[in-house]
Parts: structure tokens; C-alpha cells; sequence
């Protein structure tokens, strides 16, 4: 694997219903010019899915792994377990409990196995694509510099004056 080049962002849901928010994810890393792949990949309905995707992802040119979840939210903790690539836990928003048990899930990892935890729903994706290309930005110039644009515009668009 080239250190320098090449190293994308991985975007996991554990469900197709988890795609409507994640979709930001995608849409915020093309804005930046990250390579990315998406994948579902459950950790309790394919679970052997799930191990071999953790435990292949370092030599699949993957530097960041973006894991979404709802409900008891296990998959960004299972697959923190199964590489030493940063793994960013999106929080779902869940029916039952509006995501505050998916954002508990992956927020309270016992020490050993980090997953960087984001907000629940759609600010989550769109921030863990953020984070996630200011991680691969650290060795890929071209990244950096996009991200520092997308700041400075971002910045240009707040009004001094309210309307
Ligand atoms: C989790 O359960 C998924 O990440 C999803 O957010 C939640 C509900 O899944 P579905 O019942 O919609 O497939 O595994």
C-alpha cells in the first residue's frame, strides 16, 4: 500500500435504511475530492461480512473508516476491534429512542477500542466526511488544500448583518 496516495474513506451502514443519511456522507467527501466506497455491512445480520471487511480494510487502501448505525449501534465498535484504521461512528436516529441509544452504543467504548463518535443523523455524516478527510489530508496534500477552501467559503456564506 503507498503511504501517500491513494488512501480512501470507507462509508459502512449497518442497513439500507441508514443510506438516506449517509448519502451526505458521500456527497460531502465528493465535494472535497475524496475517493470513497460504500458498503452495507451488518454486524448482526453478516456478521462474517462485517470480519472480513474489518480485517481486510488496511491492505484495501482504506484510511478512514465511517461506520453508521442505529439502535444498540454495535458495528463502529465491532469494527474498531477488527483494524487499527480510525473508525468514525455515525449515531442513526432510531425509532424507538430518536438515536440517543445508537449514539450511546458507539460513544461509550470501553478503553481499548476508540471509535471517534459524531452527532446523531444528518450533521454526523455530514462532519464524520469532514474529519475523515482532514485524517487522510494529514498525508495527502491535495485534500488539504480542498478541505482549507471548503472553510473559507464556508465561512465567506455566514452574513455579518442577519437578513
Ligand atoms: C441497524 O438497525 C441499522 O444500522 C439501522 O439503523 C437499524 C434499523 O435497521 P432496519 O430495520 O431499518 O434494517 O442495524
Amino acid at each position: 500500500m503507498n503511504k501517500n496516495m491513494g488512501l480512501k474513506v470507507s462509508i459502512v451502514m449497518g442497513s439500507q435504511s441508514d443510506y438516506k443519511i449517509m448519502k451526505l456522507s458521500e456527497k460531502t467527501l465528493k465535494k472535497l475530492g475524496v475517493q470513497f466506497e460504500t458498503k452495507i455491512i451488518s454486524a448482526h445480520r453478516t456478521p462474517k461480512r462485517m470480519y472480513e471487511y474489518g480485517l481486510n480494510a488496511e491492505k484495501n487502501s482504506i484510511g478512514v473508516i465511517i461506520a453508521a448505525a442505529g439502535g444498540s449501534a454495535h458495528l463502529p465498535g465491532m469494527l474498531a476491534a477488527l483494524t487499527s484504521i480510525p473508525v468514525l461512528g455515525v449515531p442513526v436516529e432510531s425509532k424507538k429512542l430518536k438515536g440517543l441509544d445508537s449514539l450511546l452504543s458507539i460513544a461509550q467504548m470501553p478503553k481499548g477500542i476508540p471509535v471517534g463518535t459524531l452527532a446523531i443523523g444528518e450533521d454526523g455524516a455530514i462532519n464524520a466526511a469532514l474529519l475523515a478527510a482532514s485524517i487522510i489530508g494529514i498525508t495527502n496534500k491535495k485534500i488539504k488544500k480542498k478541505l482549507k477552501s471548503w472553510r473559507i467559503s464556508q465561512s465567506k456564506s455566514v452574513n455579518t448583518i442577519p437578513k
